[in-house]
């Protein structure tokens, strides 16, 4: 045992990619706290390990294999001592190669995808047995009904809504580790953000890997969108800001585009990843609509909510991408104009339909477009936050910043604030304080609590 006077076990997650991986690992935990194990720091002193992966590009997956490496090493030195440390592979490398996972890494004691940590219980038994673990079937049951309550994750939390993913771009593996399309019923999700509000969250993120084509039962029986979800959302005491994501054009509807007009809460930022500018493109990657298409969406969900900011997705390097098709994407992000964005070169994954395709682009010529894209992108993002200097707007309290007295928390628009004087105007994590934007930085702006007067209105 590794503690004498309890019975805690120490537990260390450590988790790739995404956001919904983030919410994951944080369920997990949940799962395992009734069986003794509390959250650690430190792998190298951890009686369990779990890495919860990420299959999205080759060199996320990549990353797995040589930290098992190291955890090896790890695992050696604590059974010197007569401790065992159970390893763990989870997420969408576990789905997508459970068992090579074991092959190339036999000293991995669990294999489990991201439909199946439910049953961590059970797989956790049958690893104290010395039987190795891999579970990567789809079950029947959607977890979400195994689950415990959701713990605390502090002011800002995650909800997933919706899991999988049935659009199969033919760059990208989610269908294939996620599964099919799956919405949580709108009870559940109630129940959800009105318990993780109780345990100190303000604002909620709901996510879903296509969450705006989210659709889940209501009490009647029908389907609900995700505009009318969020608008339900609304009745949760104390829930003080909603966002969402991630988005498709396609499924961005008329309720949806509404609700950033009317409801207050849901915050004026949207996620909307394009991709590409190139109609070739655009049609290879089996997107299902034109560059054309998308402008339109922007252009309807600005007339809804005029200072709605921006974030997107774009891939470069595409098979078949032509400088011309570069070009095109360049000029959507010139016209459209974003806060914040993520880039990346294109990665060959296994099993899609992109990674048969003929004319792949060189790596050099990837890299060379990626430079160009993201020196757009981030002038794109300097000049968002440089013309919020002066705005006062209101600001969510994450945590303490790095320099003294600092706060750090996130702007409505989603840029992280730091709150200077924060801790001398009595400022606390969790609180909403109304600030003036006095300075901007790449990255983030830097802000002055507004008087006390202000903060009480
Ligand atoms: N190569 C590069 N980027 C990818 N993405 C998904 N699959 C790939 C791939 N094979 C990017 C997309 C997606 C984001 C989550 O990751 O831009 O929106
Ligand atoms: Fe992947 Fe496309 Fe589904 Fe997004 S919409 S998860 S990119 S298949």
């Amino acid at each position: 045992m590794s503690d004498q006077t309890t019975n805690h076990k120490k537990l260390h997650i450590r988790t790739y990619g995404c956001q919904m991986n983030v919410y994951d690992s944080a369920r997990m935990s949940d799962v395992l706290a009734p069986l003794g194990y509390v959250a650690c720091d430190d792998a190298a002193d951890a009686d369990m390990v779990i890495l919860n992966t990420c299959h999205i590009r080759e060199k996320a997956a990549e990353k797995v294999y040589s930290e098992l490496g190291r955890l090896r090493g790890h695992k050696e030195a604590l059974a010197k001592g007569g401790r065992q440390m159970v390893i763990a592979v989870a997420g969408c490398v576990a789905q997508a190669e459970g068992a090579e996972v074991r092959r190339r890494a036999p000293w991995v004691d669990m294999v489990f995808g991201p439909q199946a940590y439910h049953q961590l219980p059970d797989m956790v038994q049958a690893a104290a047995r010395g039987a190795g673990v891999v579970e990567t079937d789809f079950p029947s049951e959607p977890k979400f009904d195994a689950l415990p309550k959701a713990g605390g994750q502090g002011p800002s939390a995650f909800l997933t809504v919706q899991e999988g993913c049935d659009k199969f771009c033919t760059f990208c593996v989610v269908p294939y580790t996620r599964g099919a399309e799956y919405s949580r019923p709108v009870a559940d999700v109630l129940a959800e953000a009105r318990q993780l509000v109780a345990t100190g969250a303000r604002e909620i993120t709901l996510l879903g890997q296509n969450v705006n084509a989210y659709h889940g039962e209501s009490e009647d029986g029908s389907a609900l969108s995700l505009g009318r979800l969020i608008a339900g959302l609304t009745d949760v005491d104390g829930l003080a800001r909603l966002r969402y994501t991630t988005s498709h054009p396609l499924d961005m509807d008329e309720e949806l585009i509404s609700a950033h007009r009317d409801i207050d809460i849901l915050m004026p930022y949207l996620h909307l990843p394009v991709q590409s500018g190139s109609d070739t493109i655009l049609a290879a990657m089996n997107r299902r609509h034109r560059a054309q298409d998308y402008r339109r969406v922007v252009d309807i969900l600005r007339a809804s909510r005029p200072d709605i900011a921006l974030s997107g997705d774009f891939i470069v390097g595409f098979p078949g991408e032509t400088d011309q098709d570069f070009e095109d994407t360049l000029s959507l992000i010139r016209d459209v104009g974003y806060a914040s964005a993520y880039s990346f070169k294109y990665s060959s994954r296994p099993g899609t339909t992109a990674t048969a395709m003929e004319n792949h682009v060189p790596e050099d010529v990837k890299a060379e477009r990626l430079a160009v894209l993201q020196d757009l992108l981030d002038q794109q993002q300097v000049a968002f936050n440089q013309q919020s200097i002066g705005a006062e707007y209101e600001v969510l309290i994450e945590r303490e910043g790095r320099r003294d007295g600092q706060m750090l928390g996130r702007s409505p628009y989603n840029q992280a604030v730091h709150v200077n004087g924060a801790i001398d105007a009595g400022i606390a994590i969790g609180d909403l304080v109304k600030v003036r934007v006095t300075s901007s930085h790449a990255n983030s702006v830097a802000a002055e609590p507004l008087g006390a007067a202000e903060n009480a209105a």
